[in-house]
């Protein structure tokens, strides 16, 4: 049994304001790049890590995992779902029978997430770690509120997201240039049964100015 964290990393962060990639921005002394694919490389049950980039920051990646038994990485592409793509078939000459699919850009996962995914996924095609909501949902038209939604019926999708490698590696490929945002979405077009578990409240996703400041300010303390 092969298992592969798939990390992606190929995006270049406009949101944030910087001018780098937030994936190579410096948090407690490393990367957040280097934080999450030690995550993976200390986890048990993950064979191989493989790390997919834009080729323009090779210098940059190269700096943020030296020194750390990677595969070789991927080259991204235009889309996260065409990085994705190319990960997933770099790896087929390593035929990995799981693969977990995660954001570069979340690097507060615990291991317990992980043994649980690993755990969930002996019994499962496809799963997502998810959070139910917290705030009360509403449903909008322009600026107008329609309606209020069922949160029970809702759950907010992290990463890793966690495959049977030939089922997802099919999809992405049936799939190509449908716009998804995340790779249960491609998972759901096939037809994949996809169980949802708890995901963790501190798995959040470094996507905006604000995520910045937080974690570069120097209260923030070791969380994992
Ligand atoms: N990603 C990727 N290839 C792309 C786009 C995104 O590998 N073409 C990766 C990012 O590096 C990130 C993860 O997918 O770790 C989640 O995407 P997102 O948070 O949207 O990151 P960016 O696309 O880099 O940020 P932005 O959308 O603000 O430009
Ligand atoms: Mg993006």
């Amino acid at each position: 049994m092969t298992t592969i964290a798939l990390i992606m990393a190929a995006g270049s962060g406009t949101r944030t304001g910087l001018d780098f990639p937030k994936q190579y921005l410096e948090m407690s002394g490393e990367t957040v790049l280097r934080r999450t694919v030690r995550g993976f490389l200390d986890a048990d049950g993950i064979d191989h890590v493989l790390v997919v980039i834009n080729p323009r920051d090779e210098d940059l990646y190269k700096e943020a995992v030296a020194g750390l038994d990677l595969l070789p990485f991927a080259p991204g592409g235009d889309t996260r779902q065409d990085s994705v793509r190319n990960g997933l078939e770099a790896l087929a000459p390593l035929a990995p029978d799981q693969v977990l699919i995660h954001d570069a850009a979340r690097p507060f996962f615990t291991p317990d997430l992980i043994n649980r995914c690993l755990a969930a996924l002996k019994d499962h095609t496809a799963v997502l770690p998810a959070q139910p909501m917290v705030d009360t949902l509403k449903s909008v038209d322009g600026d107008r509120i329609t309606g209020t939604v069922d949160r029970d019926s809702v759950v907010a999708a992290q990463t890793p997201q966690c495959f049977r490698y030939g089922p997802i590696m099919e999809a992405h490929e049936r799939f190509r240039g449908r716009p998804v945002t995340d790779d249960i979405a491609l998972a759901e077009l096939a037809g994949i049964p996809v169980q949802w578990i708890a995901g963790e409240a501190g798995n959040t996703k470094i996507t905006t100015r604000e995520d910045v400041k937080i974690i570069t300010s120097q209260e923030l303390t070791d969380i994992r």
